[in-house]
């Protein structure tokens, strides 16, 4: 072998060799730099006659072109290395499982709320909404409850810094009735209307919360009367608890916007609550100062109101005992209802 061919081949070897770029490229410098041993040869030539000159120097030439072929292709491979080494480090699992939309769910409260809208809809009722910031007028003195008078104490609740243009503080409405106001002010009669929504009161245990929703219903025309109240009502529960067994019985009560008023009661014919009987909702005939109040002739004008609460209903439907369940928002008890 001559001594180009060894150069060459020991060129080779140190290329291989090399495990990276660096390291390769000193193997490069020890053939081709300036003390290499290629350059060694070349600086060789100089001295010998024009002849051998030429051959010799064709021979350097080619061995040198030998090199830097072996060089390319050395860092080449080095380079595909280092990519191949880079993907599969960085790739990506496509078979993993995917995580998930995470779909939320309706709140036991809401599906009540939009259940009773359902049933009400479905015999002829209009659903109204109406605001929680009220004046003191829409939520007491209109509904027969006048300034100082010893039933608002019965609906103790929160009151703004602003003030209305009579100059009574606004207030978070203490329940939905002013929407009975608000409404019939703005519908002409036969009027048949239920008004779900926020209520407030300064109130809190277990059966009581500061924020809380109630249904308010109204049906005035020129006769209606507590036995439709009754018939509506009736039919309303065994439609909501899906049980035509339970009972239902009004008790007498107070209310200052209706005459004659009543609790209503209810009483499932099985089930954990079987026969015990659980207060469902406040009702009465609307009382003619407050029809006055709707403007509209209470010698004409007669009907019924009832306002019912809404996580009292949902708890009784589905047997939850403690209210601040409802507002806890704790996904083990909300994803029982999705
Ligand atoms: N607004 C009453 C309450 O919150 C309930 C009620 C509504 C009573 C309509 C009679 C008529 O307690």
């Amino acid at each position: 072998m001559s001594q180009l061919d060894q150069i060459v081949s020991q060129a080779q070897a140190a290329f291989e060799a090399a495990s990276d770029a660096p390291s390769l490229e000193n193997a490069k410098a020890q053939f081709l730099g300036k003390a290499g041993l290629l350059t060694e040869q070349l600086k060789g030539l100089a001295a010998l006659p024009p002849e051998e000159k030429k051959t010799l120097g064709a021979a350097v030439n080619q061995a040198k072109q030998a090199i830097e072929a072996l060089l390319n292709a050395r860092r080449q491979a080095l380079a595909d290395a280092q990519l191949a080494k880079r993907l599969s480090a960085e790739a990506i699992d496509i078979t993993m499982p995917g995580r998930g939309a995470g779909l939320g769910s309706v709140h036991p409260v809401m599906q009540s709320w939009q259940r009773i809208e359902e049933i009400f809809r479905s015999i002829g009722f209009d659903v109204a909404d109406g605001p929680e910031i009220e004046t003191d007028w829409f939520n007491f003195t209109s509904l027969n409850n006048p300034l100082n008078h010893p039933a608002r104490s019965m609906q103790d609740t929160f009151y703004l810094e602003e003030r209305d243009e009579t100059g009574l503080p606004l207030l978070l409405r203490t329940h939905t009735s002013p929407m009975q106001v608000r409404y019939a002010k703005a519908n002409p009669p036969p009027i048949k209307v239920i008004a779900p929504g926020r209520t407030y009161r300064v109130d809190s245990d277990a059966t009581h919360s500061p924020m809380f929703h109630q249904v308010e219903g109204l049906w005035i025309a020129e006769d209606v009367s507590f036995a439709d109240l009754k018939g509506v009502y009736h039919d309303f529960l065994k439609q909501f608890f899906e049980d035509d067994a339970l009972d239902i019985r009004f008790r007498p009560s107070f209310f200052p916007f209706t005459e004659p008023s009543a609790e209503v009661d209810m009483r499932f014919a099985s089930g954990p609550l079987k026969g015990r009987w659980l207060e469902i909702s406040g009702a009465g005939q609307v009382h003619p100062d407050v029809v006055r109040n709707f403007g509209l002739d209470p010698e004409r004008f007669v009907g019924f109101a009832f306002g019912s609460g809404l996580e009292r209903l949902t708890m009784l439907r589905y047997g939850i005992g403690d209210l601040r369940l409802f507002f806890d928002n704790d996904l083990r008890f909300l994803r029982q209802f999705a």
